[in-house]
């Protein structure tokens, strides 16, 4: 019978017996599969393992430092790597969701696979797929896919052409997060919630500018960090805020201002196929739109999203 522990035992094991001496690269993306992935690697093969965690510039504010340390401190081989111009230079006038997606999954490509060759002779890549993702019910618009449809355009990078291993591709998630609690991993890191790779592109409708996630990243903090002290933050499947590319008309002090509007989206779920939105009480909302409007510049309006999936989605792109 399955427990976490004679699970680790035996991948540790088999492990250390496939790959040998041999280096595995993996790219951390902060979210719990490929944390977990990258910790059993680390304990079969040390050093050998190389992480790496790509600063996009389209994480949560102050994330890519925080989970950086996050890493360090569990004494993964992690190297980070500031690629956010390449990021939004690549995003510049992109307004289509699909189109925007697709950039975000080039750029990353094109700088995991310029990183994976600066490990010299590395013969595996290492990934946190998991179940669901191999029966693909889940993960349809996930980097998978992304790799996917790259396949179509041209030649496989190289990284691509390295042998895989994936210690967790038996594992569902509920599974993956004991996994993770067992070998040590922090459970804030373990009750994250989802967050897409496409990360904040997705969550600014239309075109991104670096201006545009600043704005977002300030509101979406004082979002996050009031449902972690009200204690919703582990009630809710999923939330976050989105940047809306329409002005109204405000008033502050004695002045009009004609500035943008966030939307805050909490859903309930159990995989993300369909959701429910959070009846999240009116004094937390009405605590959450005054410090938004009162503490971060160009936004005038907050409203809260009540669509649930279907026929609405979780993202609004
Ligand atoms: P939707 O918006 O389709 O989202 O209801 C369902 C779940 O999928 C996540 N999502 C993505 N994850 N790349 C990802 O890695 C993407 O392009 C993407 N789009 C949506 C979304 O955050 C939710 O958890």
């Amino acid at each position: 019978n399955w427990t976490p522990n004679s699970f680790i035992d035996t991948t540790i094991a088999d492990l250390k017996e496939k790959l040998g001496d041999d280096k595995v690269v993996l790219g951390l993306s902060g979210g719990v599969d490929s944390t977990v992935a990258a910790v059993l690697l680390h304990k079969a093969i040390g050093k050998n393992l190389y992480c790496i965690f790509v600063d996009n510039g389209l994480l949560r504010k102050d994330e890519f430092e925080n989970v950086l340390k996050q890493y360090e401190g569990m004494g993964l081989n992690v190297k980070g790597v500031n690629s956010k111009q390449r990021f939004y230079d690549a995003l510049a006038g992109l307004k289509e969701p699909e189109a925007k997606r697709k950039a975000i999954g080039r750029v990353f490509i094109e700088v995991f696979d310029d990183e994976a060759h600066q490990i010299e002779n590395v013969k595996w890549l290492g990934q946190g797929t998991i179940y669901p993702d191999v029966i693909e019910s889940v993960s349809v618009k996930g980097p998978s896919a992304t790799i996917k449809s790259h396949h179509n355009v041209g030649g496989l990078p190289d990284f691509m052409k390295l042998k895989v291993v994936e210690p967790l591709r038996s594992l569902f998630k509920d599974e993956v997060r004991r996994v993770g609690k067992t070998l040590g991993i922090a459970d804030e890191l373990l009750g994250r919630h989802p967050f897409p790779g496409p990360g904040l592109a997705i969550r600014i409708l239309g075109d991104v500018t670096p201006e545009k996630v600043h704005i977002l990243q300030q509101a979406d903090a004082i979002y996050i960090e009031n449902l972690r002290s009200s204690g919703w933050y582990d009630k809710v499947w999923q939330a976050g805020s989105i940047f809306l590319p329409v002005q109204s008309v405000g008033v502050m002090g004695d002045e009009r201002t004609y500035e943008n509007v966030i939307a805050l989206r909490a859903v309930e779920s159990v995989d993300g196929m369909t959701a429910d939105w959070c009846h999240l009480p009116y004094e937390l909302l009405a605590k959450i739109s005054n410090e938004i409007i009162n503490n971060v510049k160009g936004i005038n309006r907050v409203v809260y999203d009540i669509s649930s999936k279907p026929p609405a989605t979780i993202e609004w792109e």
